[in-house]
């Protein structure tokens, strides 16, 4: 796979354990995450220079946070920052550094919201490590090396994630394992590409950045206190009613920082089923002018619609995705 003449790859730093650090070096939980700056960071990869041949790298701290924090004012800012960079005639493509545990959402956030015809050029590529850096054998920056090769690769567009030298698409994957280096997994429709000895094996075809994406609808991201809010609820046994009907009693009294609830996701059982109790109680809130979808507490297959849905299903997203899908519907 050939390497783009572009000249620049800039790297943007949000936090995570790749950037984490423990007292001790055998230690790979005990850690901090969010501690090593992204300009540290690159520099203690030398084999970076190599696959840099004939490139600039560029670093931003964008953020530094442990990704369980994640919120709007990073993913607007993060999208301010990539959209900026991959404008750049000179910038071949975008690494993102970022924690594990909401990795896919901000993939997929970025994925529905940064303009089509960027990534159709340029890839968007977020990386991760499963150990911090002062571990034994830091994963981070064997996946930053990794993530290097695919951004700056003539094959990748659109947003995608190299964890453990595997390439998976946005719209696919999802962090399955709390403790193994190759945490993330595609689910169905399996990796895009793996990475071997700096070279991109590729698998399937890239999925291209859609013109129906919400970027084409949103156009420029509101400012955060306007997002709307779409919480998510879960289906198992004993469900009841208590929760979806305390999120709506609090819409009747404003709270300063209280947004009112504009959409409910229920992860459901099996293929996307409720609680007779829990069910009776989202009828309630669709009734009320929330906007319920359905997705599926499973990590892999699909929601198949029936003849007797009482609410739309997820189209294939998990819970969290159809949360940020439904925001983003809202928000236009
Ligand atoms: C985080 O998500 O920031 C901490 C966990 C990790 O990166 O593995």
């Amino acid at each position: 796979m050939s390497s783009k003449a572009c000249a620049r790859l800039v790297v943007l730093g949000t936090g995570g354990t790749i950037a984490g650090q423990a007292s001790s070096q055998s230690d790979n939980i005990g850690y901090s995450a969010a501690q090593v700056g992204v300009a540290q960071l690159l520099a203690s990869v030398p084999a970076l220079d190599q696959a840099l041949t004939g490139h600039e790298l560029v670093s931003e701290q964008v953020a530094q946070i442990d990704s369980k924090d994640m919120d709007f004012a990073v993913w607007r800012a993060l999208h301010q920052r990539a959209s900026h960079y991959l404008a750049q005639d000179e910038v071949a493509g975008v690494v993102i550094t970022h924690g594990t545990d909401t990795l896919e959402e901000t993939a997929y956030f970025l994925q529905c919201t940064l303009a089509p015809a960027l990534l159709q050029a340029k890839p968007v590529v977020l990386t991760c490590a499963m150990r911090p850096a002062s571990a034994v054998t830091p994963d981070g920056l064997c996946n930053l090396l990794d993530a290097t090769t695919v951004a700056l690769s003539t094959a990748a567009r659109g947003v995608s994630v190299v964890c453990a030298g595997t390439v998976h698409a946005a719209a696919d994957v999802q962090k399955v394992h709390t403790y193994r280096l190759d945490a993330f997994d595609s689910g169905d429709s399996g990796p895009l590409a793996y990475v071997e000895e700096g070279a991109l094996r590729q698998l399937r075809s890239w999925p291209e950045p859609s013109s129906s994406s919400a970027h084409a609808v949103i156009g420029t991201l509101p400012d955060v206190d306007g997002w709307p809010r779409v919480e998510i609820v879960m289906s198992h046994a004993g469900a009841g009613a208590a929760v979806v009907d305390a999120l709506l009693a609090q819409r009747a009294v404003a709270a300063p920082g209280v947004l009112p609830l504009r959409g409910l996701v229920v992860a459901g059982t099996g293929n996307g089923t409720v609680h007779v109790a829990l069910q009776a109680a989202l009828l309630r809130a669709q009734a009320a002018g929330i906007v319920v979808v359905r997705a599926s507490r499973c990590t892999g297959g699909w929601v198949l619609p029936r003849s007797d849905d009482v609410f739309p299903d997820s189209q294939g997203l998990s819970a969290v995705k159809a949360r940020i899908a439904l925001m983003l519907r809202l928000m236009a």
